[in-house]
């Protein structure tokens, strides 16, 4: 694509000249004799640099320059001039133009200036996109939901940000419990400071210590040098133990040891090291019962659950799975150069009633492959995996002994209430009565199931009808 020169001189003649200039060096040069007609211009559509004269009546070439860097910083400015005077030069200079070239003008010294000038630009705008795609997942880490369920959640996060309390993340896989650790971090006192993240069952055993803790040069055989444990590393910062109903009883009786004292040692070192880590812990695991099972150690237990957040499965959250979907399909679709995709209602209707058991990761990657697969501006149908397109809401009982089929009691009452209004065509009275629950029961029922927020707008609701 050709590079885009904006000419400015309030004698036609020389704007003439300079386009012809420009563009016999592969310019796309367009020209103005009126600086505001430039402004505007510019406020209309960017060029990649301007060459402006200096003395004109209607606005002097200074004045544009300061005008046009207030609006549009990163544009290389090039002022001409007929006198020649260092006076000139200077306060152009000052005016932020990026070169100064006085009349007569030669032609390969005005291709030589907008070519370094092009060029500045373009590094200027490339470092900006880096910038911005370095920063993006920062972006990309914001918690998307508005159902009940997920505004309680954003509200614990915000009471328990500034606080050093530790906080103790509970939540199905793939509900976004790490993103929350995260938007814990970054909502807290601690968010100039490290996030430093380490996953319990990833780390072998004999591992986790020394990556924790750290160990002295030689404590033991690959110990080759000294290593600074994570608990330092998050000093001034958060740590974050992910599966943490994973540890080693073991490692959890040195862990707790830690957290009493603040202090660690490093294997195989005499020198304790202070440490100043906020601690934040996650598991999919109900630690309670692992208590009771002596398979977690109670007084660990409440030293990291100072604070719960737990982190609701998606099919939990009513409407906020369609307004996931659309945030994925924006960030695919973007990713891969795809304009504005949008659900077809059918499509819709199958995300809302399927019921998501790997949760929020199992719904992105299922916007990612519709994504690859739309063919048109519309995700169909068919653009979702098969056991999305063939789950049945309406379906109780296990139809094979398929271990994946199985779903929670709770589950099975929401199902049932659902078809139960259904096959009474909406009738919620009728349906209360039949089911043999209190009417303001059955719709504070409806009221969680869905996502207060939402429900009005959500497609089930279609499908089950607002009569009473
Ligand atoms: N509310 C949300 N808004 C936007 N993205 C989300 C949300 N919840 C989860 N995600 C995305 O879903 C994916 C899974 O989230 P995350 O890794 O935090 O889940 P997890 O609970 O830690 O899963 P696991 O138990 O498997 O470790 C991530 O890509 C995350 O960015
Ligand atoms: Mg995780």
């Amino acid at each position: 694509m050709k590079e885009h020169v904006l000419i400015v001189d309030d004698d036609q003649s020389q704007c003439d000249l300079f386009s012809m200039m420009l563009e016999r060096h592969g310019y796309l040069a367009t020209s103005t004799t009126s600086p505001k007609e430039a402004l505007e211009r510019i406020a209309r559509e960017p060029c990649d640099v301007v060459v402006t004269d200096l003395g004109m009546t209607e606005m002097d070439g200074l004045e544009l320059c300061e005008r046009i860097l207030g609006t549009s910083p990163d544009v290389p400015i090039i002022v001409v001039t007929g006198q020649g005077s260092m006076d000139a030069a200077i306060s152009a200079m000052r005016a932020g133009a990026y070169d100064f070239l006085t009349k007569p003008i030669d032609a390969k010294i005005l291709g030589l200036s907008v070519a370094r000038a092009a060029q500045h630009h373009r590094l200027n705008s490339e470092v900006k996109r880096l910038r911005e795609e370095v920063s993006a997942p920062a972006s990309e880490g914001v918690v998307v939901g508005e159902s009940s369920a997920m505004k309680r959640v954003a509200d614990l996060i915000a009471r328990v940000a500034p606080s050093e309390a530790s906080v103790l993340i509970h939540g199905e896989t793939g509900t976004g419990k790490e993103l929350v650790a995260r938007a814990v971090h970054a909502a807290s006192p601690r968010q100039a400071g490290p996030f430093v993240a380490i996953n319990c069952a990833a780390v072998p055993a004999n591992l986790l210590e020394s990556e924790l803790f750290g160990h002295a040069r030689g404590a033991f055989t690959d110990a080759k040098s000294q290593r600074q444990g994570l608990f330092v590393e998050a000093s001034g910062g958060t740590l974050f133990l992910d599966e943490i109903g994973e540890m080693p009883l073991e490692m959890q009786a040195k862990l707790l040891r830690v957290l009493q004292e603040r202090r660690v040692r490093p294997i195989g070192s005499n020198q304790e090291v202070d440490f100043d880590a906020r601690l934040v812990t996650a598991t999919h695991r109900d630690l309670e019962v692992d208590v009771e099972k002596r398979r977690f150690r109670e007084d660990l237990f409440y030293r990291i659950n100072v604070v719960k957040i737990d982190v609701p499965p998606l099919r939990e959250r009513g409407g906020d799975v369609l307004k996931l979907a659309s945030y994925f399909l924006g960030r695919f679709a973007e990713r891969s150069g795809k304009g504005k995709l949008s659900l077809s209602p059918q499509a819709a209707e199958r995300i809302l009633s399927y019921n998501w058991a790997g949760n929020v990761r199992e719904l992105e990657n299922a916007m990612e492959r519709a994504v690859a697969l739309a063919r048109l501006d519309q995700i169909t149908v068919e653009d979702l995996p098969d056991r999305v397109r063939s789950y049945r809401a309406d379906r109780f009982l296990l139809s094979a002994d398929d271990p994946k089929e199985v779903v929670s009691l709770e589950e099975i009452e929401r199902r049932y209430i659902y078809r139960v209004i259904k096959i009474l065509g909406g009738n919620k009275a009728r349906a209360a009565e039949l089911l043999g629950l209190d009417r303001r029961t059955l719709y504070r029922r409806l009221e969680k199931y869905e996502g207060r927020t939402n429900h009005r707008s959500s497609p089930l609701e279609g499908a089950v009808g607002d009569t009473q």
